[in-house]
């Protein structure tokens, strides 16, 4: 049967290892749901088959009934088309409702299990990536992943099983015959194999622009301000339109190298047809096959040529979910780079000290950001980083939480590498407020209560007084319980300040990062920010990044930090008192422009 052959090439077409690999890694997911899978995809068997019983039963119909003459018309052959139809259109209902069914549930278990994945993924991560890519890796993907690769299956199981059971009609009807048909359909069907590549690698890219566009979206939204300050509308669209003009290209492109195939496959047939036609006519004068071969014949022809060329869409349709299958078991697999050793212990509180030794990181190979810092800051200290913008002062503080990890050297908190420090008791210990603190879309309550979410009423108004929330919070009509808008856009720099300080209040962690965190407000409301700050550094360890030299000038100690590497430290007088000292440098330069502003 070269038809089957030749079917079975268009699946091996595939890069088979690596397809099964991947299917083999999709299975458990179907696993729980393996009688009803089972089902969806067996029920194709038969709908597939069922096709050729039509073929099949014209030729007694024909032979007997139209040519002989011999019975009257059995008055059931209408009973038994309505039962057939029937029975096909149940099959069918069942099979896509099954299909529909489990699909639909291995799709959102794989979604869960992935949106778990990027919650647990590291800075590194994000950094790399945009909005649109996420949104296409955890949400797209796994739409076609699953949703079409299943019912992509199911239609090439029935068409497959409908190809053999009508190309079994052929060969009962007339062997001869069915040689010329079989190998008019291969004709047909080769240029199906040639695009095939072609048309993997093109999907790739438009689904590589369409992520592009999803980002253009994202930032319309999240950048509006930014577009309307610098009038960057004309700018946005440009690199819009040039996305969705890709896109479009590509996407000709496809239709143009393949919108060919099917008129092609067409006029083959047709040849195909016609000398089935011709020689057949000439067979049933000799005698050689009857009339209800014949017209048996044609049918199951016609009706063979529609699941053969669905075939090749199939085998399209197939490629795109395989692709994006592919994409969904790489993030499946990944591993977080920062993440628990296996025997990490359990960070309870902080009694000594934290300390970097020989710290040196950086971003990208070879481009160094910090090199060789070392400092150890005391339990209930003080201490500020100061340096010029891009020195590599937040870098230092976010490798305490392990936002990323050293290249080489320790941060250890009491004496213990954080490496080997759980996650989630190292981070229940670190309270952050980074210079814009992300609200969540919700009420002030939910975006203070994300500290802790077990605080109390009383804990809540506690760390709402310390945060100086509470006159803002009671002028609300719906206090504590107004939506603050999605990011927060319905408050000012201040007072969403201030629901971070309260967070953080809430959290009560010993160890407490302040990077820039009064650096975007403006001087009133720096003021009130400032003292909630100060109320929040009580009793804590405390690292604090400001470019205002002022707020630092009462810490314990200072570090000054320069092109990654720690240059000056000591306390705000000893290093005034140094000569030519980059501290007093910087602070002098301050200091003569607050007083030429005065
Ligand atoms: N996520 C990142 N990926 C790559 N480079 C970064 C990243 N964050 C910061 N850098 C680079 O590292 C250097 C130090 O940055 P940073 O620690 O933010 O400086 P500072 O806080 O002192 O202004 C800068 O040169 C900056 O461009
Ligand atoms: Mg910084």
């Amino acid at each position: 049967m070269e038809i089957k052959q030749k079917i079975k090439d268009i699946i091996s077409k595939f890069d088979k290892d690596k397809v099964m690999a991947n299917y083999a890694k999709v299975i458990p997911y179907f696993k729980k749901y393996w009688f009803r899978t089972i089902l969806a995809l067996g029920l194709a068997i038969p709908i597939g088959s069922l096709d050729a019983v039509i073929a099949l039963s014209l030729k007694p119909y024909m032979d007997i009934v139209m040519v002989d003459k011999t019975v009257q018309s059995p008055w059931y052959i209408p009973f038994l088309i309505v039962a057939f139809t029937s029975t096909q259109g149940l099959l069918n209902y069942l099979s896509t409702y099954m299909n529909a069914w489990v699909a639909g549930k291995v799709t959102s278990d794989m979604k869960k299990t992935l949106y778990d994945k990027l919650m647990h993924k590291d800075a590194t991560f994000f950094d790399t990536k945009s909005s649109g890519d996420i949104m296409r890796l955890y949400n797209n993907d796994p739409n076609s992943a699953c949703g079409s690769l299943l019912n992509n299956l199911k239609n090439m199981i029935s068409r497959i099983f409908s190809s053999i059971s009508l190309v079994g009609v052929l060969l009962y009807n007339s062997w001869q015959l069915a040689i010329i048909a079989i190998i008019v359909l291969i004709c047909a069907v080769i240029p199906l194999t040639k695009v095939r590549k072609m048309i993997m690698e093109v999907t790739q890219k438009s689904e590589s622009a369409g992520g592009k566009v999803i980002t253009a979206y994202n930032e319309a939204f999240a950048g509006n301000k930014v577009v309307t300050a610098y009038n960057l509308y004309d700018y946005q669209s440009k690199n819009f339109r040039k996305d969705l003009d890709t896109m479009f290209g590509l996407s000709m492109k496809i239709t143009q190298k393949t919108g060919w195939l099917s008129p092609m496959m067409h006029i083959i047939v047709s040849v195909g047809i016609a000398a089935v036609i011709g020689l057949g006519s000439y067979m049933i004068v000799q005698k050689q096959i009857t009339s209800g071969n014949f017209v048996s014949f044609i049918t199951a022809l016609i009706m063979l040529y529609t699941p053969i060329k669905l075939l090749g869409n199939n085998a399209k349709a197939m490629q795109t979910a395989l692709l994006a299958l592919e994409r969904v078991i790489q993030q499946l697999e990944a591993v977080p780079r920062i993440r628990d050793k296996e025997n990490a212990v359990k960070l309870t509180g902080m009694n000594d000290c934290v300390e970097f030794r020989n710290v040196s990181f950086e971003y990208k190979k070879n481009k160094p950001v910090l090199k060789n810092i070392s400092f150890s800051v005391a339990k209930g200290e003080t201490f500020a980083l100061v340096g010029n913008s891009g020195g590599g002062k937040s870098t230092i503080v976010n490798l305490i939480p392990r936002f990323y990890d050293v290249k080489s050297g320790n941060v250890m908190i009491d004496g213990v590498d954080v490496r080997d420090i759980s996650l989630t008791s190292l981070r229940d210990n670190i309270s952050v407020v980074f210079q814009d603190n992300f609200l969540f879309s919700g009420t002030i309550r939910e975006n203070i209560m994300l500290g802790n979410l077990n605080a109390t009423e009383a804990e809540l108004h506690e760390a709402l007084k310390d945060s100086y929330l509470e006159d803002f919070v009671n002028s609300l009509e719906k206090g504590l319980d107004t939506n603050i808008g999605e990011r927060g856009v319905l408050l000012s720099g201040g007072q969403k300040q201030r629901i971070g300080i309260a967070r953080a209040f809430l959290k009560n962690a010993p160890i407490l990062i302040l990077d820039e965190a009064t650096s975007a407000l403006d001087n009133e409301a720096e003021k009130i920010v400032q003292q909630a700050i100060e109320n929040l550094m009580k009793d804590r360890t405390v690292f604090v990044i400001a470019h205002r030299l002022t707020t630092v000038q009462n810490a314990d100690r200072i570090a000054v930090i320069k092109n990654g590497e720690l240059v000056e430290l000591g306390n705000h007088n000893e290093l005034m008192n140094i000569e030519n000292g980059v501290y007093k440098h910087l602070y002098e330069s301050q200091f003569a422009k607050v007083q030429a502003l005065a």
